[in-house]
């Protein structure tokens, strides 16, 4: 049985234990020259859809260091772009492909491609979901308290899809997690409704509030993101209003423990959802965020691809 990284709640607590220690292993080969090389002549399609950055980087060098290979595929040159049904596109590229990651839109399309595929199907964002970063969120906790449960995370901006894998992540590791954002911008509802009942059997709290300084209130972490997502660049200007008072500033991680850090999935828009003093600051890990995409994702691959399900 194939099994997809669609969203966070396709791994069970285990696999993500064991997906975290494993991209440590990997992290800690890599970075002694060890070459490990289990995906051998197997290759990744990867169907962007939106812009990317870490996401194409990290998926491409993990397979390339995973002694693989990675393909680009833009959805403008797909027969995708031009109508080819979601279906039929996914019989296809199982006739070639070892796995495919897509970058999309609709939660939906990814589910259906998944449903079409015979190999595994990877979610690199929709707009509901971004579980890949979630799990590197979860690591570079992890590397810097050494510990997950019990610590309380603080979300402050936009309930997009970065807070939606968020919430699944943390309350599936047993971490308190509290996300301020204005009226109307709040996560998923149904993703907050089966967390709670997550929070509720780990002993940890979810909690949504419209006060970014009630949420921050002895943070652990202090997490943001951009105010507008890719394609909801016609909203900007009355996002821009909707969200003063939400920015991550000195202020704020005033509130937040002392030793409280501060992430960012990137890309950031500095003045905006995070102050420049704040992401550039000593408390920032925001590029062990981005280096550990691709530690976490060689973990994935390598179960997804290869077959390691040791953890379940
Ligand atoms: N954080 C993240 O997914 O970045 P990219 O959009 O650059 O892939
Ligand atoms: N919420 C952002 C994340 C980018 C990695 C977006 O969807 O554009």
């Amino acid at each position: 049985m194939k099994k997809d990284l669609l969203t966070i709640h396709d791994f069970e607590k285990n696999d993500l234990d064991y997906i975290l220690e494993r991209s440590s292993w990997l992290k800690e080969r890599q970075k002694n020259g060890t070459p490990h090389h289990p995906l051998q002549s197997r290759t990744l399609g990867m169907i962007f859809e939106k812009s990317s950055t870490r996401t194409r980087v990290s998926f491409e060098v993990g397979m390339y260091q995973l002694g693989g290979q990675a393909l680009f595929l833009s959805a403008n040159d797909l027969q995708l772009g031009r109508g080819e049904p979601i279906a039929d596109t996914a019989r296809t590229l199982s006739r070639y492909l070892d796995a495919v990651m897509i970058r999309t839109f609709a939660q939906a399309v990814v589910e259906e491609l998944a449903r079409h595929a015979s190999i595994p199907v990877i979610n690199g964002l929709t707009d509901l979901h971004h579980p890949c970063q979630a799990l590197a969120d979860l690591l570079t906790i992890k590397e810097k308290r050494g510990t997950l449960a019990g610590l309380k995370l603080a979300y402050v901006g936009d309930g997009n899809n970065v807070a939606n894998s968020l919430i699944q992540a943390c309350t599936k590791m047993g971490m308190h997690i509290s996300i301020a954002c204005p009226r109307g911008y709040e996560p998923d509802a149904t993703i907050v409704g089966d967390a709670m009942s997550q929070a509720n059997q780990m002993g940890s709290r979810l909690e949504i509030t419209p006060d970014p300084f009630h949420a921050a209130q002895g943070a652990d972490v202090v997490y943001t993101d951009v105010w507008a997502s890719m394609g909801q660049e016609p909203e900007q200007a009355a996002r821009m209003k909707a969200f003063a008072g939400f920015q991550v500033n000195a202020e704020l991680m005033n509130v937040a423990g002392p030793d409280a850090l501060v992430m960012h999935c990137l890309p950031a828009h500095r003045g905006e959802e995070i102050a420049a003093e704040v992401i550039d600051g000593p408390r920032s890990i925001v590029f062990d965020q981005a280096e550990n995409r691709l530690h976490t994702q060689k973990a994935v691959l390598e179960m997804l691809i290869a077959g390691d399900h040791s953890a379940t």
